[in-house]
């Protein structure tokens, strides 16, 4: 599926001592406590998942429950005690991977609550949404100041199929295809590989230019940089045209219209 993972950490510049050992901490207990199920980076075979990524499960918390207390709440209470009727996850996702086992005995009240409370902060990330194959973009009328500046030339308007599609992998009505499935992961794969070769090019680019400005370098020996990075940001939207066109292409025109309603 062509979608890239272009989640960027946040580099928090003032992070107070405490609240980044507090975060690290929940981090951790989520690393040993949730993620032998639940992975935190879109991976490269969805086939081989047990449970579904915590980007799209905090997609759907945050859908349902508008204030961090409530989800966390939420998030507390269903992984104590799981239950189909609770469940935000689609009736589809839950008959692929099966109803949560309850964590009790593996997480106490006090850890979950930390490990909620980390999983609100940080999915899904603050910019994931419009770096993605298009998606949701387009859809935000104002995007999040937060967002870190996109790495693409167009930063809305593209049409959104990848989120979409990973949401909708084995949605019944989509019915993708098991050769259709291999395609888009083909496609996603060959995506991710050259956004992540640009990415971090345009990262440390923007830095440099952000840095050398900042320490009163001249406009004229910046220039060139600048022009470079335009070329680079110039490349990942070429890798952004060629995965929504390659996803068409794959993709039959009542999905495509099933995707886009
Ligand atoms: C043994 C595998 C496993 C572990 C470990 C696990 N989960 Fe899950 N989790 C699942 C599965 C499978 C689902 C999807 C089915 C469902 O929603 O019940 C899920 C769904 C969820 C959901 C979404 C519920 C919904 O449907 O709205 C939340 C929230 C969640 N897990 C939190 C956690 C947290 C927090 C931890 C760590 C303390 C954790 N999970 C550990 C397997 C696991």
């Amino acid at each position: 599926m062509p979608y890239k993972k272009l989640i960027f950490t946040t580099t928090l510049l003032c992070l107070s001592f405490g609240s980044a050992l507090a975060q690290e901490n929940a981090q951790a207990l989520f690393a040993s406590k949730c993620a032998s199920c639940h992975v935190t980076t879109p991976p490269a075979d969805f086939s081989k998942l047990t449970a579904p990524p915590i980007m799209g499960v905090m997609r759907h918390v945050k859908m349902h429950h508008k204030s961090k207390e409530a989800a966390v709440a939420f998030i507390v209470d269903y992984t104590l005690n799981p239950q189909e009727e609770k469940a935000l996850c689609t009736t589809d996702k839950i008959k692929h991977f099966g109803l949560m086992p309850s964590q009790r005995g593996n997480v106490t009240q006090e850890e979950l609550q930390r490990i909620a409370g980390w999983m609100y902060d940080n999915f899904p990330a603050a910019s994931s949404s419009k770096k993605q194959c298009g998606t949701q973009q387009a859809r935000q009328a104002t995007p999040s100041p937060k967002a870190a500046p996109s790495q693409f030339l167009i930063a809305s308007g593209m049409p959104h199929m990848t989120k979409l599609l990973m949401q909708q992998w084995d949605d019944s009505t989509l019915a993708l295809t098991p050769d259709q499935k291999k395609k888009l992961l083909r496609v996603r794969q060959q995506t991710m590989q050259a956004v992540k070769r640009i990415t971090p090019r345009i990262r440390g680019l923007q830095k440099t230019i952000i840095h050398k400005t900042m320490a009163g370098e001249s406009p004229n020996t910046l220039e060139p940089m600048v022009k470079k990075l335009g070329q680079l940001k110039a490349q990942a939207t070429n890798v952004h045209v060629q995965c929504i066109y390659d996803t068409k292409n794959i993709l039959t025109e009542k999905q495509m219209a099933y995707l886009s309603r």
